[in-house]
């Protein structure tokens, strides 16, 4: 996802300093580089998004179908009639007018992809065909999902027993639930949808059943554990793969039940209307979702709940079916609660931008980031030979009547190392294989252990890396991870003491570990409380809107898992975790406000958020495209007795003249009258190109102007506040950045609301959008320039450059910003067109040679012979070096044709972000020096 501006510019110097005949392929390459760059995109998101193969979904037009009820099959007839030429199977139905109409079908047979889209297009009642896309499940990054799509034994075993005084409501606290459940707020009344695996509702902290009445009040399912598509109406899921639905499941409503441990939900009186999209290897269509999402809609939900992400964000802006979907659904007062995905790196150096996964960046989504759980709920103690105490994190205690051998390996993701393991251990279900944690072999990976006759019964991970507070934290995979191997991690003091003892008492079968404490603790986490290593950060491409809008604790979270074998609970973390968290708070806040529309209820939860530190440094706040609004508070969100809007703002042009205006709306709710202070408080600044030295979040933060920094709002009435705010100090706009923070009103009670915000640190519309540099700043840029015969010269001029176009030529002309337009036009040398950069001494009148053509086209007014270079759509910067082996241009109609000898001047416009094509001043422009052709 990085590549750097100095690609261009370091490119175009070193040309000088190469022979020309290696600068000619140079700067072709170069040529090619940059459309790469500008397709970049495109093509990762299809990676992540793989379309099915001959699978789509049509959009199709009503067929005379009712007003009321907006139910009717008489366009999917008229569909199948009109297709009866193709060869198709049907994957899902839409026929609920108010979300989508229309069908999805796999096509069959020889027919090529472009056969069958031409077919279809040419069917009457087709409104548009899109792809599907194969859509993976996924909660931690980096865990590859095992291939464990055996369904548990149906015979459920109830969970061990387990006690002790840890704090499993730490993830409740944390933002504020366990105060709402003290006083009996729970959610009750509210349907929330979850789009998901299907669940274990056969899991007794789930209700132990299904239908109306019990938890899982509702729902349905669309694949069967293999992935093939059937509609049914039971969503449970057995399989390892079931255990995401049923872990999110647990997050939004389970109950502490006497076998399991003592741990609720956020909102354990909601009905949850469980929809399966995702089979046990964790696999679903776009179109389930859509089907899904449709179906919720039909069931009367109040609000969707979507762990889910179906790739990086297009570039591109691309839109899917899905998106108008999530809007048809938010429209009809459904509330869509969607990841903001798990791609981050969580490093301080590597580029975080845009790293989130489309539907969460859809305008009318809220999007949720991940915090880190305060406490990793289950560390559990044993002893060693020696007396020493050794904690460990694992979900059960483990049990040894004799105690356990310890075996060591150096390499845990060496099979070799466990195969050899294996053939030395005596006695593989009495010892536990340890091995050393580190950032080339993390726990996850860890476990090739296939070349083995045997498998470990229990390994145990040591945490070695501290420099990372990241990797510092306990972690658990998932029950049944490993397989039936048990996994339990250790930290770095008690690694180092458990190795140091080991040795000291002569290693393997001289040293043992003794489990007789099962009681469990919760042990504070380095990056408690702050966001987890993986969420994505937004914001939306070149809308800048606030992406993610929330967080919620997503890390190191205990909830439901399926039963029997897999053990009925799970440690997980993943903003696949924050989103239930969230829905469930949306919920609660919904069952106190039922006629609050989404905007106000998003905006409760975001201003009564509280912002957190980056946990690189904690003294200052996270960027608020990684936190959005930062920690919920539900709380808060029902009891404030203010009410702001919006919950975030975008700090960017108002206008071509103005830049950084914003307005919230302050009411009062409470009984008396309040006096409120506005102040501010910067977030950390990201670059998108981060330049060298430098962190991806810098402690760069904007100021505000408050006209009135002090307002009093009598009771029951509200106030509009203008102000604006202003970006840093030292900005560089070609590194692409995000600024961001939070405007903070607080009251005369001690209580304070924030607003986050973020944007672009300058004036989209009035940056140069051209890199322009004179020959002492090293080079001249833009610059034009030719071969002689045998491209072993390039000539430079920036007076008159005589060209034979057949040896090649070409033109340096680097953008800094990200563009809707770009082109090049061929003008007659003596043009009238002014520029905002020239690239030849204006004083010098040269004489002027015609072309034996006529300039049939134009720019802004002035003709125009045509084209080198016109882009369209969204083009990265780093622009383009328009390069020519031959003389011809084209018209804007699109023919091709030779200009031959006579004198140009190429003009390049660049358009402005808010400008209009057509508009000169909505233009960056450059007018470059004669080129005067020779060859024909
Ligand atoms: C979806 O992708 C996975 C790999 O990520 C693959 O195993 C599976 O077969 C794909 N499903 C379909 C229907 O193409
Ligand atoms: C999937 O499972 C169903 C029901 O058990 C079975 O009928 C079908 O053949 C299976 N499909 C595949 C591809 O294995
Ligand atoms: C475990 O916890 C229980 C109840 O909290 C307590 O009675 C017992 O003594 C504890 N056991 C140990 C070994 O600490
Ligand atoms: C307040 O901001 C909104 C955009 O968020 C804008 O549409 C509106 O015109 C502004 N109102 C005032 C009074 O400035
Ligand atoms: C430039 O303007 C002058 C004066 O209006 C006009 O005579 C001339 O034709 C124009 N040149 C071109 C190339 O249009
Ligand atoms: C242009 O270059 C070509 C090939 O290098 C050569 O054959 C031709 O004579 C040149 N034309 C002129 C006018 O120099």
């Amino acid at each position: 996802m990085h590549f750097e501006i100095c690609l261009y510019t370091c490119a175009i110097v070193q040309l000088r300093h190469r022979s020309h005949a290696i600068t000619f392929h140079f700067v072709r390459h170069l040529h090619l580089k940059a459309y790469h760059l500008m397709n970049k995109s495109f093509t990762y998101s299809q990676d992540n998004a793989a379309a099915l193969q001959k699978a789509y979904i049509i959009q199709l037009s009503p067929q005379g179908e009712p007003e009321s009820p907006k139910r009717s099959t008489e366009h999917l007839n008229q569909f199948h009639r009109r297709a009866l030429s193709l060869d198709y199977s049907v994957r899902h139905e839409f026929s609920n007018a108010d979300v989508f109409l229309g069908i999805s079908i796999q096509v069959n047979g020889d027919i090529t992809e472009e056969e069958a889209l031409t077919q279809l297009h040419d069917i009457p009642g087709v409104i548009s065909v899109s792809s599907i896309y194969n859509v993976s499940v996924s909660v931690q990054p980096g865990i590859p999902r095992p291939d464990t799509s055996t369904s548990s034994n149906l015979e459920s075993q109830p969970p061990v027993i387990v006690s002790g005084n840890g704090n499993l409501a730490s993830s409740l606290e944390m933002g504020g639930v366990d105060k709402l459940h003290q006083l009996g707020i729970k959610g009750k009344g509210i349907k929330i949808g979850v789009i998901d695996t299907g669940v274990d509702y056969r899991h007794p902290a789930l209700g132990g059943g299904f239908g109306p009445g019990h938890k899982i009040a509702g729902g349905y399912s669309f694949v069967l554990d293999n992935g093939t598509l059937r509609n049914t109406p039971n969503p449970l899921a057995t399989c390892y793969g079931g255990g995401h639905g049923t872990h999110v499941s647990g997050i939004i409503g389970m109950d502490s039940v006497q076998d399991g441990f003592d741990i609720v939900g956020v909102a354990p009186e909601a009905s949850i209307f469980m929809y399966r999209v995702f089979d046990c290897a964790g696999h679903a269509g776009s179109d389930t979702i859509m089907a899904a999402m449709s179906k919720a809609a039909d069931d009367g939900v109040d609000l969707v709940s979507m762990s889910l992400g179906i790739g990086l964000a297009s570039f591109s802006g691309a839109l899917d079916p899905l998106a108008a979907v999530t809007q048809m659904l938010t429209d009809h007062g459904i509330a869509v609660i969607v990841a903001q995905a798990n791609d981050a790196n969580g490093s301080m150096t590597t580029p975080e931008l845009y790293t989130e996964e489309w539907p969460s960046t859809e305008p009318t989504s809220i999007s949720v980031g991940a915090i880190s759980n305060t406490h990793f709920p289950l560390v559990y103690s044993a002893t060693d030979s020696v007396g020493a105490p050794i904690q460990y994190a694992s979900v059960y205690p483990l049990d040894f009547l004799n105690g356990a051998d310890v075996y060591i390996i150096n390499d845990g993701c060496s099979s070799t190392a466990w195969t050899d393991a294996l053939a030395a251990i005596k006695n593989v279900s009495q010892t536990i294989i340890a091995f050393g944690v580190t950032t080339g072999c993390q726990a996850t990976s860890a476990g090739s252990w296939n070349s083995a006759t045997v498998e470990p019964a229990h390994i145990m991970a040591l945490n070695s890396d501290t420099s990372n507070p990241y990797l510092a934290e306990y972690d658990t995979p998932s029950q049944g991870f490993f397989g039936a191997t048990q996994f339990i991690n250790l930290n770095v003091p008690d690694g180092s003491i458990l190795k140091k003892n080991f040795a000291a008492a002569g290693g393997y079968l001289k040293y043992k570990l003794f489990f007789n404490n099962k009681n469990f603790t919760s042990v504070a986490q380095k990056s408690g409380g702050m966001v987890d290593y993986y969420s994505s950060f937004g914001p939306t491409w070149h809308e800048y809107d606030l992406k993610p809008q929330i967080s919620a604790p997503g890390g190191h979270v205990l909830s439901t898992w399926p039963l029997g074998p897999l053990g009925g609970y799970a440690i997980l973390s993943g903003t696949s975790m924050a989103t239930p968290y969230l829905a469930g708070c949306f919920a609660l806040v919904k069952s106190q406000f039922p006629t609050a529309s989404i905007a106000e209820i998003r905006a409760r939860l975001q201003v009564n958020a509280e912002p957190v530190p980056w946990v690189f440094n904690k003294s200052m706040l996270s960027a608020t495209v990684q936190q959005g609004a930062g920690l919920v508070n539900v709380y808060d969100a029902i009891f404030a007795d203010t009410k702001i809007s919006p919950g975030q703002l975008k700090v960017s042009d108002v206008s071509k003249t103005a830049y950084g205006l914003v307005n919230i709306t302050v009411e009062n709710t409470s009984p008396n009258s309040k006096t409120y202070s506005m102040s501010h408080q910067g977030a950390g600044y990201m670059d998108y190109y981060i330049p060298s030295g430098k962190k991806n979040q810098e402690p760069m933060f904007g100021t505000t102007h408050f006209p009135t920094p002090s307002l009093t709002v009598p009771a029951g009435t509200s106030i509009n506040v203008q102000f604006s705010i202003i970006p840093p100090q030292g900005v560089v706009p070609s590194n692409l950045p995000v600024f961001g923070g939070f405007i903070k009103v607080s009251d005369s009670d001690g209580k304070s609301f924030s607003v986050p915000y973020a944007g672009p640190p300058y004036s989209l519309y009035n940056t140069p959008y051209l890199l322009v540099q004179n020959a002492s700043q090293g080079t001249q840029l833009p610059e034009v320039y030719a071969y002689n015969a045998d491209q072993s010269q390039v000539t430079y001029d920036t007076g008159l450059l005589e060209i034979n176009a057949t040896n090649g030529y070409g033109a340096s002309i680097p953008t800094l910003q990200w563009t809707r337009s770009f082109r090049v036009d061929v003008l007659p040398a003596n043009t009238n067109i002014t520029a905002n950069y020239y690239g030849f001494d204006t004083i010098v009148k040269n004489d002027y040679q015609p072309s034996r053509s006529v300039p049939s086209d134009s720019i802004f007014g002035y003709p125009s012979f045509g084209t080198v270079v016109n882009s369209s759509g969204f083009i990265w910067p780093g622009g383009s070096s328009p390069f020519e082996l031959d003389d011809t241009v084209m018209r804007s109609n699109g023919s091709k044709y030779s200009v031959g000898n006579g004198d140009y001047r190429w003009f390049a416009s660049v358009l402005r972000e808010g400008g209009s094509h057509g508009v000169q001043e909505d233009h960056d422009t450059w007018l470059g020096p004669v080129m005067r052709f020779v060859g024909s």
